[in-house]
């Protein structure tokens, strides 16, 4: 007879599942032959499921069958408390919830929200507060302002833990498939605090282009009022970045090597993967 309810036989579901951490969690569960699951809207093939957040009629099919859940949403998109109560009334047990560094300092409602969600749903649960991703400068909102030169960030020399996405998705899978970290939040941090500035310098480096890093608030400010964004809203973005500052610089963490048995990607490796890989060329 086969044996039943093994961990491994438990199945997935990965939100966002061709995202920056979703796509990885994916590519990690399968690589260790589990069962696996990836939901987004724009997903298709084998093995995926159409889900939108917006469209509840959606989210059955996502969680049929799932004890398991990688939750993550986009940007803007808040977690949707009916979701988890629907994810746990069909059977999911343990959901690794994406949050962020700083949620607190920064005043993230959103993702402060989420996080009580899945802390009070009665599924175990693991938060994890990863710092800025590395792939933000080729896959994320920094890389438009690599192309043109200029990366602009309100956080002047401020240090970041910068972490590789694929380490997230590590520590997401290992939270997702070994037991112990039930009720733990997270900060995955990168193994070395850069500034800005370094970080930028280590792309143009290995991408052969001219981008400098412009840290002050004012050419923030500028830069958002002339792009159309509201005042208001851009406002908000610099008090949240000030609180950021007034954190102090990250500290490098063992949380990825303790979880995964790997020490992360560092950001120059990424970097000139990344490069070789042609994501900087026009
Ligand atoms: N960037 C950073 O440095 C950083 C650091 C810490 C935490 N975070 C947090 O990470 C989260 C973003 O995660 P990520 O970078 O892995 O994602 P991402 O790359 O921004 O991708 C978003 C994912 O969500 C899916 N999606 C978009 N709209 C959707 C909808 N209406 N319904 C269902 N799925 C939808 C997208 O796929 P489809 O388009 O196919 O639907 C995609 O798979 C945010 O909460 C952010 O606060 C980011």
């Amino acid at each position: 007879m086969p044996s039943v309810g093994v961990m491994s036989d438990q199945l997935t579901v990965v939100l966002g599942g061709t995202g920056r951490t979703g796509r990885r969690v994916v590519e990690a569960l399968q690589r260790d032959g589990h069962p696996v699951r990836a939901a987004s809207r724009g997903g298709s093939g084998p093995g995926t499921v159409r889900f939108d957040w917006t469209d509840d009629d959606t989210w059955e099919a996502a969680l049929t069958g799932a004890t398991r859940l990688y939750l993550m949403a986009p940007d803007g998109t808040p977690v949707d408390p009916g979701f988890v109560a629907r994810a746990v009334e069909s059977g999911v047990r343990r959901i690794v919830l994406l949050s962020s560094g700083a949620v607190e300092e920064m005043g993230d409602q959103r993702l402060l929200d989420a996080e009580r969600l899945v802390q009070d749903c009665g599924a175990e649960w693991t938060v994890l507060r990863p710092s800025w991703f590395d792939q933000n400068f080729d896959e994320g909102f920094f890389r438009p302002g690599v192309m043109a030169g200029e990366v602009v960030m309100p956080v002047g020399d401020l240090r970041q833990a910068f972490v590789d996405a694929g380490a997230v998705a590590a520590v997401a899978a290992a939270a997702l498939t070994r037991d112990g970290h039930a009720g733990q939040v997270y900060e995955v941090r990168g193994p070395e605090a850069l500034t800005f500035d370094e970080a930028v310098a280590t792309i143009a480096r290995v991408s052969g282009r001219r981008v400098r890093f412009v840290g002050d608030p004012g050419a923030y400010r500028d830069a958002l009022t002339a792009a159309g964004q509201p005042g208001e809203v851009t406002e908000a973005e610099l008090a949240a970045f000030a609180a950021l500052r007034a954190r102090g610089d990250d500290e490098p963490d063992d949380v990825v090597e303790r979880l995964t048995g790997r020490p992360p990607t560092t950001f120059p490796d990424y970097a000139a993967a990344a490069a070789a890989r042609g994501a900087w060329r026009d």
